[in-house]
């Protein structure tokens, strides 16, 4: 497997800490700073369609109670995640999966599409994404890679869409995490930055697995990682990483 020359910045949750996150305001913010690939995450609203949030209520992001199981996707594709963050951002709503896909297409962003279930709904979620997936198609699509830190997701999105690649998510390393990448037929271990070392990158480079690593906001740190070959970093602030490692 070659290594990269340098590890892909990719912007956590669309925009990094430059915009209210997974929004389509993060996407443009991260294509004009001159990223080439964002993450963001998504999980299924209660009529079953998949929007971009990553938490299972909007309580930190919304200025409004309410759980995303309970709400129907019109309800939160109208609902306000950018006044919140600042007045600059006064009517970005939580976008759909669609809308940040084609964003992104225009875009000319990759992305690392997150399936992240609430709690009960990991098949059903996985399931949604990869239908959805599917019938966009390859020339629907961005360029894209898939992950969840639930394998029943995973699985569920790979049953209906086959052709896409996905990585494992992991907290930490272990032999488990290598594992269950392998199981899963992943292509990609992504793994938190804290406690991540230079063997546990070289030990799932040694079974075939891309590491990506999660969440790296220094620029000292994004350099060590990739000297340790890793492919990709997922950061806060894509400003400081694109300057430093590209
Ligand atoms: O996919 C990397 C990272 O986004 C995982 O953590 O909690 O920000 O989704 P989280
Ligand atoms: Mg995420």
């Amino acid at each position: 497997m070659p290594c990269w020359p340098r590890p892909e910045v990719i912007a956590h949750r669309c925009g990094g800490a430059l915009a209210p996150e997974n929004t389509l305001a993060g996407l443009a913010i991260a294509a004009r700073l001159g990223c080439r690939a964002v993450e963001f995450d998504v999980m299924l609203a209660r009529d079953g369609v998949p929007v971009l949030i990553h938490d299972e209520t909007l309580d930190r992001c919304a200025s409004v109670a309410g759980r995303v199981v309970d709400l129907d996707g019109a309800q939160l594709m109208a609902t306000d995640v950018g006044a919140r963050f600042h007045a600059a951002f006064v009517g970005e709503t939580i976008p759909g999966l669609d809308a940040a896909l084609q964003r992104c297409r225009q875009l000319g962003l990759a992305a690392n599409l997150e399936i992240k279930p609430a709690a009960g709904h990991e098949v059903a979620t996985g399931r949604a994404v990869g239908r959805q997936l599917a019938s966009l198609g390859p020339a629907g699509r961005p360029a894209l890679l898939l992950s969840s830190f639930s394998a029943e997701a995973l699985e569920a999105a790979a049953a209906e869409v086959d052709d896409i690649p996905r990585g494992w998510l992991a907290p930490a390393f272990s032999a488990g995490a290598l594992d269950t990448a392998t199981r899963l037929g992943c292509v990609s271990l992504h793994l938190a930055v804290e406690g991540l070392e230079a063997a546990h990158v070289a030990a799932a480079r040694a079974v075939g697995l891309r590491v990506l690593v999660y969440t790296v906001n220094d620029p000292a740190d994004a350099r060590r990682l990739a000297g340790w070959g890793v492919s990709g970093v997922f950061t806060d602030r894509p400003d400081l990483l694109l300057d430093a490692i590209r």
